[in-house]
């Protein structure tokens, strides 16, 4: 069954107090709008259409960030939650299927749950996500009796009655295509607020003869992010649950709540994270690697057996093949790095190829920036590149090839070369004892002056 999903991301969010629109407020990594997106996605639908207003143009550029795919239509006014549905009904008018509206301020909402509503419209010809609230608040109130829901009242329009009531509506609604904008159409703004109430489409649909069912889902999943407090609650929620996954996949956490995920970490089973480990977006771990304490990874692969840490910074396009060992401040970016590498400590690593087994000795920097372009090193297998060897790209190491310390290596070196690029060493005897002499001397008179 083809599913559309229309995810409303219009709304000024004015309680975040910032020029940033809401929905591009971060958790785990990744804007709020993502993580809706993400769950949408899950369900391999047709079509993908986001409504945005505010601050449209850097909005419509995040949705398409995620993935090209995805439509956007502008809302402008916004005079309300119908309202800003039926601006999707141009682009789904022909739409077969079902139609799923989400908020793209409500991050948590599972694909799972979606399922269940879809499912549930085998019974009813709107169905509507709600939650029995702890604090039902402002939320708007299902009306219902079991399964079926009589309306929806939105809290201003409540009476004390309605307002007793703890069953509140998530804002996900789901119904076919047709019969969504068929409904909508007709949704009129008689009331407290004088908006498009898209909550009205239960009322309507019953009036036509047509049933509304609900299908309840857990609190924490309807969580909305309105707020900096909630935007941090979020936060919290997302990676106290993606450790318990994370710990519930075979992965060994030693200190779990000092480890942040973002929203697309893998893991394979048996990897090792240590304490204070920080993960941006677009990071994968397989099976038995480890990270040690105080990391942070981006855009990175590193495979079974490889060992990173503890300090080390693996940036965008770092990929490390099996058994590498990545040591103390060392920085990795843009570069592959073939089995059983070694880097271990205090190095940049940047746009560069290492072939298997090479070892890249103490305060190797890859000099990749010539101030206006990047340039790549490439390095052979079971090379050894001394300690501190500048390596100015664009530049070639051979198989076998080794670099002097303290080398700045400007030429391609061929292989099985040593290659020395420093001055000579001179020793002068007795020179040592007789600076120092002159030094003090110095000093002491300029002490009496
Ligand atoms: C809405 C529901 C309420 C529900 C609550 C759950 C309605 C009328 N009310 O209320 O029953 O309990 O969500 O959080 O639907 N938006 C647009 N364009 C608009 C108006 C809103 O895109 O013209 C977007 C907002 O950006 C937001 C979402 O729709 O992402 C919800 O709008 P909001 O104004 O926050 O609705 P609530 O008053 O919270
Ligand atoms: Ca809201």
């Amino acid at each position: 069954m083809a599913v559309s999903f229309i995810v409303l991301a219009a709304g000024v969010g004015s309680r975040m107090n910032s020029d940033t629109p809401k929905v591009l407020h971060h958790i785990a990594a990744a804007p709020l709008l993502h993580h809706a997106l993400t769950a949408a996605r899950a369900l391999e639908p047709a079509r993908i259409v986001v409504v945005t207003g505010h601050e449209s143009a850097q909005v419509a550029k995040s949705a398409e960030d995620f993935d090209p795919a995805v439509e956007c239509v502008l809302q402008d006014p916004q005079l309300g939650t119908a309202h800003a549905v039926s601006m999707a009904a141009p682009l789904l008018a022909d739409a077969s299927g079902e139609a799923i509206v989400l908020y793209g301020d409500t991050p948590f909402i599972r694909p799972e749950t979606l399922e269940a509503m879809l499912h549930a419209r085998a019974r009813h010809s709107v169905v509507v996500l709600g939650f029995e609230a702890k604090d039902p608040g402002r939320y708007g109130r299902l009306v219902a009796s079991g399964e079926n829901l009589e309306k929806i009242v939105e809290y201003k329009d409540a009476s004390d009655d309605e307002r007793n009531i703890t069953l509140c509506n998530s804002g996900v609604i789901c119904a076919s295509a047709k019969t969504m904008f068929q409904l909508i159409a007709r949704i009129g703004n008689t009331n407290a607020a004088a908006e498009y109430y898209l909550t009205d489409i239960v009322e309507i649909a019953r009036a036509q003869g047509l049933s509304a069912g609900v299908v309840i889902c857990d609190e924490a999943e309807t969580l909305g992010v309105n707020t900096r407090q909630q935007l941090a609650e979020a936060e919290a929620a997302f990676q106290s649950r993606a450790r318990s996954e994370a710990l519930e996949n075979g992965v060994t956490l030693t200190a779990p709540e000092t480890v942040f995920f973002a929203l697309d970490t893998h893991i394979g089973r048996d990897a090792i994270i240590g304490p204070n480990v920080i993960f941006g977006t677009a990071v994968t771990i397989e099976s038995g690697a480890e990270v040690k304490a105080f990391c942070h990874l981006e855009g990175c692969h590193i495979s079974r057996g490889a060992v990173v840490g503890p300090f080390a910074r693996l940036r965008p396009g770092a990929e490390l093949a099996e058994d590498v060992h990545v040591g103390n401040f060392v920085e990795i970016k843009n570069a592959i790095l073939d089995e059983g590498v070694k880097v271990g400590h205090l190095t940049y690593i940047g746009d560069a190829d290492i072939g298997e087994f090479t070892n890249i000795g103490a305060g190797t920097v890859t000099c990749n920036y010539d101030g206006v372009m990047k340039h790549r090193t490439r390095i052979g297998k079971r090379a050894f590149i001394g300690s501190d060897t500048m390596l100015v790209a664009p530049v070639t190491i051979g198989n076998d090839a080794l670099t002097a310390s303290g080398s700045v290596i400007t030429e391609n070196v061929p292989d099985e070369a040593l290659a020395v690029g420093r001055a000579k060493q001179v020793n002068k005897p007795g020179l040592a004892t007789k600076l120092m002499a002159r030094l003090k001397a110095s000093k002491a008179a300029k002490g009496k002056s």
